[in-house]
């Protein structure tokens, strides 16, 4: 018996040192080890031995079970260590490959230049005016008549302002200044808004001109507001936008809606004054257009001239643009080329 039990061990011992894999010593357990095995078998008949076999071939039996349990136990944590490392060199993902690149958007750079330069004048107490007053159709009237333009002045001619068919004083707006009649006939002084936006004129396309762009209008309506107001807050936002002490300089100029006027210019962003091809030798840009709002102009909207005064000044956002970014032909804008656009980044 004793024998039979040893040379059962060995038998055992080596089928669970051959399996290869955790099927195959599962199969080994399943037929050494159940209860209809032949160990098992010897176990049940303990009890027809007599007394002295019964404690020797009875201990042999338990130890021979405990040793075929702990040499189970650890082939099976081998042969799993084994497969899950298996697994695990099968799944492995190489962390320094590139992931996929989505591309996205990013704003238009007239977008940026508008989300810019309304940022910096909010920082001086402006607000955006209200969409609904700054449509992009408008009437001759306001775009026109309330801003004093003489009836006979040549930018109401069909040249530069486009007239909506079947009708003679629908328009597409051909400046923003339109919002400053909106808001003084829609508010109350004092006022002091920024409204960009989208202006239409009847232009042969070219590098430098087109014809549809952006403006941005400001206006500002108070009591004591003088002509250096307007300077102060003018400087103040040409040194933000440009960066560092760029030289600017006001020159005599003349709108129906501001008296007196004056155009804005700031020197050369690319010859810094020399005279260059950009600036036509003159080492200077002009860049917008202002002045103190026309008392004709305070009287059509119904605000008292003798209490309030105040100014306004328009730009245009490509050029804007352009200056700051050496770009040199403002049809980039709205070609929407792909390889244009990209080089924007950014808010
Ligand atoms: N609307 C003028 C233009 O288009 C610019 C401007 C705005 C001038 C406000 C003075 C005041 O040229």
């Amino acid at each position: 018996m004793k024998e039979k039990l040893q040379l059962l061990f060995k038998t055992i011992s080596s089928e669970i040192a051959k399996a290869s894999t955790v099927a195959e010593l599962d199969n080994v357990k399943n037929i050494h080890m159940s209860r209809k095995s032949e160990l098992n078998n010897i176990r049940k008949n303990l009890k027809d031995l007599s007394d002295t076999d019964k404690k020797i071939i009875g201990s042999l039996t338990n130890k021979i079970f405990q040793d075929l349990q702990i040499l189970l136990e650890e082939k099976y944590e081998l042969l799993k260590t084994a497969e899950r490392n298996e697994k695990l060199k099968a799944e492995v993902i190489d962390i320094t490959l590139p992931g996929t690149y989505i591309p996205f958007g990013k704003l238009h750079p007239i977008t940026k230049t508008i989300n810019e330069i309304t940022e910096i004048f909010q920082g001086m107490g402006f607000s955006i005016a209200s969409a609904e007053n700054s449509p992009e159709v408008e009437t001759e009237y306001i775009n026109f008549d309330m801003l004093n333009f003489p009836k006979e002045h040549p930018a109401r001619d069909m040249q530069d302002t486009y007239y909506c068919e079947n009708s003679d004083n629908i328009i597409l707006r051909s400046q923003t200044s339109g919002t400053q009649i909106r808001e003084m006939l829609s508010k109350k002084p004092p006022i002091r808004i920024i409204s960009p936006g989208r202006v239409f004129r009847c232009e042969s396309i070219s590098a430098r001109k087109h014809n549809q762009f952006h403006q941005i209008e400001g206006l500002l309506i108070d009591k004591n507001i003088s002509f250096s107001d307007l300077k102060g807050t003018l400087n103040e936002f040409i040194k933000i936008y440009f960066g560092g002490e760029r030289p600017t300089r006001l020159r005599n100029s003349f709108f129906p809606f501001t008296e007196p006027s004056c155009e804005v210019d700031v020197q050369c962003i690319m010859c810094s004054g020399k005279g260059c091809r950009t600036c036509s030798g003159t080492g200077w840009l002009e860049i917008l257009g202002a002045g103190m709002v026309d008392i004709n102009v305070l009287k059509n909207v119904g605000i008292d001239s003798e209490t309030y005064s105040g100014f306004a000044f328009g730009m245009g956002v490509e050029r804007m643009t352009m200056l700051k970014y050496a770009i040199d032909d403002i049809r980039l804008f709205f070609n929407n080329d792909i390889r244009f656009l990209a080089q924007f980044r950014g808010r």
